[in-house]
């Protein structure tokens, strides 16, 4: 549990990087509330270990680009802090685990193929190191399954880096001879009518947008049905929750009226007033602020969801000799045959029902 005397506000925590419009607008909407908690920029340089952390709730927004942080924050969330997003999910995500897991929920993806590095680290030794990896590949197998044109991305990108629509197989093949370490992943491209960017937030709070990727622009209205609007805030939630993502966007490609879930792995989204428009900025401020101070209010803490928590606090009661604190929410069983075993966690009936609003 985080470290705050009863007297003193709960805290916020931010850790930001190049952007100056939402995280002052944010900090200044949740002090200015006044509702026993407060917002502020996080200071850090060198932790120790088991360091207690002064924070109830950290919003990381740079984690991803300053890995210090990110260690910093998996001993907060040791400690009992939520850290948005979870700094363990966000490390251990990439788009083709996204691919097949969105599948499994329900959630239409497009065909997606992940594909063996082209290079390698210099200790990796082509010719001894690679004793699993089928060589050639199956390029005619590989574009008969996801069709042409398609889409070469890198598993782990994000901000456009690494995204080439190809339209031949000599394209794929150049593009991909110049992906050097990454680790890319081939899919089908979706011929688009409509796009939607969702913003979710604490995984019941989802607010549907509509944007152009050609201008990268937002629109201020969407024009999206009823049903397809309701289908993607159940997609979105769907996705949300799995992923344990309390401040993601989701995009959808809308093909036919279907939404193809594209890339929904955004745990640092874009929150600028200058991409965003005023209105949905105004949105992301004011949910945010709604959001933090919920939590900060809150027992809930990014362990929840592990096991390690558990053996932790096992320990910690076997030497005080108090029972063991029940966890927060029970393990759910992986399926030991082809029989899918009921999970043990709770219903989804027992969670708020998602938040919408339509922009
Ligand atoms: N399978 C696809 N079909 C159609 N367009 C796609 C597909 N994958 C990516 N795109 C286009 O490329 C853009 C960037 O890809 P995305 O997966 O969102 O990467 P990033 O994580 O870098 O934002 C998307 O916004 C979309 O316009
Ligand atoms: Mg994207």
């Amino acid at each position: 549990m985080a470290v705050t005397k009863s007297s003193e506000p709960l805290r916020i925590g931010l850790f930001v990087g190049r952007e100056w419009s939402w995280p002052p607008a944010f900090i200044e909407e949740v002090n200015r509330r006044n509702q026993g908690v407060i917002a502020e920029y996080v200071k850090v340089g060198g932790t120790q270990m088991n360091e207690p952390c002064p924070y109830r709730v950290i919003v990381d927004r740079i984690s991803h680009e300053v890995p210090y942080y990110r260690s910093y924050l998996k001993n907060a969330a040791l400690q009992g802090v939520k850290v948005i997003n979870d700094p363990f999910m966000w490390t251990a995500d990439d788009k083709f685990f996204g691919a097949s897991l969105a599948e499994q929920l329900g959630v239409k993806s497009p065909k997606t193929v992940v594909l063996p590095n082209r290079d390698y680290v210099p200790g990796i030794v082509k010719t001894e190191s690679l004793r699993n990896l089928v060589y050639p590949m199956d390029w005619q197998a590989i574009v008969h399954y996801v069709g042409m044109p398609c889409v070469l991305k890198d598993a782990h990108g994000g901000g456009w880096r690494d995204v080439y629509i190809v339209n031949s197989m000599d394209d794929l093949i150049f593009r991909y001879n110049g992906s050097g370490l990454l680790t890319m992943i081939v899919q089908e491209f979706i011929e688009w009518d409509n796009y939607a960017r969702l913003m979710c937030l604490g995984q019941n709070d989802i607010y549907v947008m509509k944007y152009d990727p050609k201008s990268r622009r937002y629109h201020e209205e969407h024009d999206f049905s009823p049903e397809l609007h309701h289908r993607m805030v159940e997609d979105a939630t769907k996705l949300v929750r799995a992923f344990g993502y309390d401040m993601n966007t989701v995009e959808f490609a809308i093909r036919d009226g279907i939404p193809y879930a594209i890339d929904f792995m955004n745990p640092a989204p874009d929150m600028d007033v200058n991409s965003l428009g005023r209105k949905h900025f105004d949105w992301m401020v004011t949910h945010m602020a709604d959001m933090t101070i919920r939590l900060a209010k809150s027992n809930e803490g990014t362990a929840d969801r592990y096991e390690w928590a558990r053996v932790a606090e096992e320990n910690k009661s076997s030497k005080t000799g108090k029972k063991a604190v029940a966890p927060k929410t029970e393990k759910a069983v992986a399926p030991k045959t082809e029989k899918a075993v009921a999970p043990k966690t709770k219903p989804a009936g027992d969670k708020k029902p998602p938040k919408t609003k339509s922009s």
